[in-house]
């Protein structure tokens, strides 16, 4: 039997709403995974047994935890997540602690400590939801993010000089290494390969010369490894203007950090909420700790305490975190049982017009969910 343990970070504000209704979901799913093992070593007929069993163990690390021990999490919080197969985190952030504090001692110390170098985001319309654009269909927009999630502007470097004083200054530097981009790159053009071929590239290499034209020239290189796909560079802003205007035309789009991180947002508004955003955060080439898997959208402070969240992006995510766990049948239920519910249009939250609860909305997921039947 295959057995998973996933470490919880809910987080904060609506992290602690929206992460229990989809470890609801899970546990449901597993636990149909379960009866059906039992069943069919009775019945052979009936076909492969999925068995796998899932656990929980949760952390309350996050604003709170910071407001009483002045850390987002404990020094050897790495070293406790480390044993995980992996991390189900809900939001980061609160107005009681400065963003940049709270992002960077929790969210990006486990990105980049466990070197989760691509950001995964899925950007697809879920059946029975309106679309936010005029004039396209659903089957227009289905796109896939590659987002450098390492290095890039993100890193951290630079400083501030003569704090408070006139004379200010503020140095924010961007990192780039040919093995960073050359690396996030061939993961976009592995999964372009097993679409629809077509990789199209975010860029700014006209105003930033050194780290973007670095990138084009990694891209034109790692391009010629894979022949049958189709490359586009676009510059970042007119492909923010195209995902608008032509997204039939986007299949995987690879950027970096904050290129991806913005255009990212953009998608979630192309879905019709940022409650329905779901990402992960891998390295699909070496081990140094767990995957990590969260939904998009933040904290949400105007609507956390209230129960109305919209838990399909973290739903979305536990989908995501079966099918990388090595549970592609467990993953696809959870995905076609969301499926079933945003398509017959009846439990909705409020940010999608409707006027049901995160509990409401989870519960109906777990009804459509189906046995595995052969
Ligand atoms: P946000 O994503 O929390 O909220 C933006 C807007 O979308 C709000 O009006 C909110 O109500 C709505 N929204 C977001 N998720 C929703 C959901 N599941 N259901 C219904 N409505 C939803 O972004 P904001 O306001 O910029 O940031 C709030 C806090 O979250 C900040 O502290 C920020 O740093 C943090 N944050 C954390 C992220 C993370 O943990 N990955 C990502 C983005 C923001
Ligand atoms: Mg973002």
């Amino acid at each position: 039997m295959r057995s998973y343990r996933i470490a919880l970070l809910p987080g904060d504000g609506i992290g602690k709403e929206v992460i229990p209704a989809a470890v609801k979901v899970l546990e449901a799913a597993r636990d149909l995974a379960r009866d059906f093992a039992k069943d069919s070593t009775r019945d052979s007929m009936r076909g492969p047994a999925e068995d796998f069993t899932l656990s929980f163990q949760e952390f309350e690390w996050g604003c709170e935890y910071y407001l009483r021990t002045g850390r987002m999490m404990p020094e050897d919080g790495l070293e406790q997540l480390r044993p995980f197969d992996a991390i189900f985190l809900g939001a980061i952030g609160h107005p009681t602690v400065p963003d940049h504090v709270s992002l960077r001692d929790l969210l990006l110390r486990i990105r980049f400590g466990f070197d989760l170098y691509v950001n995964l985001r899925p950007v697809e319309i879920l059946p029975g939801l309106e679309l936010a654009l005029r004039g396209k269909t659903a089957a227009d927009i289905n796109m896939l993010f590659v987002r450098e999630n390492s290095e890039g502007e993100y890193c951290g470097m630079g400083g501030r000089f003569k704090r408070g004083t006139e004379d200010e200054v503020a140095i924010q530097q961007s990192v780039f290494t040919r093995k960073g981009v050359e690396r996030v790159l061939r993961y976009a053009f592995e999964r372009a390969r097993r679409r629809r071929k077509r990789l199209a590239s975010a860029t700014k290499s006209n105003a930033m010369q050194y780290t973007m034209v670095l990138w084009d020239e990694v891209l034109r290189q790692v391009a010629r490894d894979y022949p049958e796909v189709g490359v586009s560079n676009y510059h970042v802003d007119a492909l923010a203007a195209r995902m608008i205007t032509h997204p039939e035309t986007l299949d995987v789009v690879v950027g970096s950090n904050l290129f991806a991180d913005i255009l990212t947002d953009l998608g979630g508004a192309l879905q019709g909420s940022l409650g329905l955003a779901a990402s992960a955060n891998l390295n699909p080439t070496e081990r140094l700790g767990p995957p990590m898997f969260e939904p998009v959208h933040g904290s949400a402070p105007d609507i956390e305490g209230r129960g109305i969240a919209n838990p399909i992006a973290a739903i979305w995510t536990a989908s995501l975190m079966m099918e990388h766990l090595g549970e592609p049948a467990a993953a696809e239920r959870i995905f076609s049982a969301l499926k079933a519910v945003t398509g017959e249009g009846k439990v909705r939250t409020p940010d999608l017009g409707g006027n049901n609860t995160t509990q409401q909305f989870a519960a109906a997921v777990i009804e459509k969910l189906v046995p595995p039947i052969c």
